[in-house]
């Protein structure tokens, strides 16, 4: 690689790599954690594709030193995690659980050690189960014990930590939990979901306030969301509409109430009776200005006009010629456009990307290498895209590979491999993959390849 010509990042560009804790952790009831959304989902009969669950996931609460190793050999220079809340609170409020909050403690000041800035998400959608018991996030006061519990820890590790994200994709926690009901806590309700929305994000502003009272010194933080550009079909008008809808309900929902502090109008009213109730003062909270913004870019969105799905009548659709994956169509021009429309529209302070990635289907050779080629086709042309959007003036300050590891990837179990570092699920062996390698490298020259040719070899 280095004989080619490199597209250089700015030098205080951020590399990391980005997990969460029950994708990762396991030990799900070990000293004093109390159950999650999660743990109780997952027990439901068929709500996991391999009927699997992150009880043990990799294992990482056992194995984080190891991780920690892991990371210092890959070179990383930040590590983006999440607490789990009903390890720290078991309940979620009031009662705190010491040996939680040790565990991340330990954690914190080993990466420090090693010159690793950790990145905190606060919620990674492990609701502590009795705080679903009395509601959910559809419960206005769940916003409140989000905070106290963002307080609480940012007085322990705010002395540290600089970096911290409230939520991880308020979108999926609300609509994928309370609306289509494919993720915890699995409820199928509208005015639930629209709820849920303005509670999360409600939270994150009332987690703002709570993170900067409690430390001890500034401290950035932001908030990460799940943003597509979306594509219309085809020419058709109602297409094209449809595509505004789409952008609406997964886009602008989350970014104006943050940025412009209110609701869009159209969203209002496509929403009709189902919209969330929100009180005097919430949107100043919500838009309490953040120190930086975390976009998680995997795809784009491309809809048609569909008169028979509810509330925005728009259905995605897979074009004809594109690349995927297992998952989802490769589009890494996305990314660029993206970018350049968030910093357009929005202005965010700073911006970092804090997951990208893609699952392929890895596997041990019998030399024990991992050639997972086409994760690093993948990261280099979101790459190349970053920098692209980094010449254009946005203000790109960071790159998180989603995962550090192989991990519990939600409904799909274990049968989604994102990691830059192969597990063996039985034996909870770690592998390096050539991807890792190939993003040391990248970590190392501050910078990736012009062109692919690399890869052929
Ligand atoms: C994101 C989630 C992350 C992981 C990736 C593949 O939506 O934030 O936990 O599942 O997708």
């Amino acid at each position: 690689m280095s004989s080619g010509e490199l597209l250089n990042f700015p030098p205080d560009f951020r590399w990391g790599a980005a997990t969460s804790a029950y994708q990762i952790e396991g030990a799900w009831d070990e000293d004093g954690k109390g159950p999650s959304i999660w743990d109780a989902f997952c027990r439901q009969p068929g709500r996991i594709r391999d009927g699997t669950s992150g009880e043990i996931a990799t294992d990482h609460y056992h194995r984080w030193e190891e991780d920690v190793s892991i990371m210092v050999e890959l070179g990383l220079q930040a590590y983006r995690f999440s607490i789990s809340w009903p390890r720290v609170m078991p309940t979620g409020k009031k009662q705190i659980n010491a040996a939680g909050l040790d565990f991340y403690d330990r954690l914190v000041d080993r990466l420090l050690s090693q010159g690793i800035e950790p990145y905190i998400t606060l919620y990674h959608w492990d609701l502590p189960l009795a705080l679903q018991e009395q509601g959910g996030w559809p419960a206005r006061d769940t916003a409140f014990y989000f905070a106290e519990y963002a307080g609480l820890v940012a007085k322990r590790l705010g002395d540290r930590v600089t970096c911290w994200i409230t939520h991880n994709e308020p979108f999926v926690a609300a609509v994928i939990g309370y609306i289509t009901g494919d993720h915890a806590p699995g409820i199928q309700d509208p005015v639930a979901g629209f709820q849920a929305v303005h509670h999360l994000l409600l939270a994150h502003g009332l987690a703002v306030e709570a993170l900067r009272a409690s430390a001890s010194r500034p401290l950035k933080v932001g908030i990460t969301l799940n943003l597509n550009p979306v594509h219309p079909a085809s020419d058709s008008e109602a297409d094209q509409r449809a595509a505004g809808r789409f952008d609406g309900m997964l886009n602008r929902m989350f970014l104006d109430p943050l940025f412009l502090a209110r609701y869009p109008a159209d969203i209002e009213e496509l929403i009709g009776p189902a919209f969330p109730r929100v009180q005097q003062g919430d949107l100043e909270h919500i838009a309490t200005p953040i120190d930086f913004m975390g976009v998680n870019y995997y795809t784009r969105s491309v809809v048609r006009y569909d008169e028979n799905f509810p509330i925005i009548q728009a259905t995605q659709v897979q074009p004809e010629g594109s690349e995927y994956s297992q998952m989802w169509e490769i589009y890494p021009p996305g990314l660029y456009e993206l970018l350049v429309r968030v910093w357009n529209d929005y202005r965010p302070t700073d911006i970092f990307i804090t997951e990208n990635g893609v699952p392929v289907p890895d596997g041990l050779d019998a030399d024990g290498r991992v050639r997972d080629e086409r994760r690093i086709r993948y990261l280099h042309r979101h790459l190349v895209q970053a920098h692209r959007a980094i010449a254009d003036g946005v203000p790109l300050r960071g790159y998180f590979v989603w995962s550090l590891l192989d991990n519990f990837e939600w409904t799909a179990g274990y049968t989604m491999r994102f990691g830059l570092v192969y597990v063996n699920y039985e034996t909870l062996e770690r592998t390096i993959k050539d991807s890792g390698r190939w993003y040391a490298r990248v970590i190392q020259e501050n910078g990736v390849p012009v062109n692919e040719e690399y890869y052929s070899g």
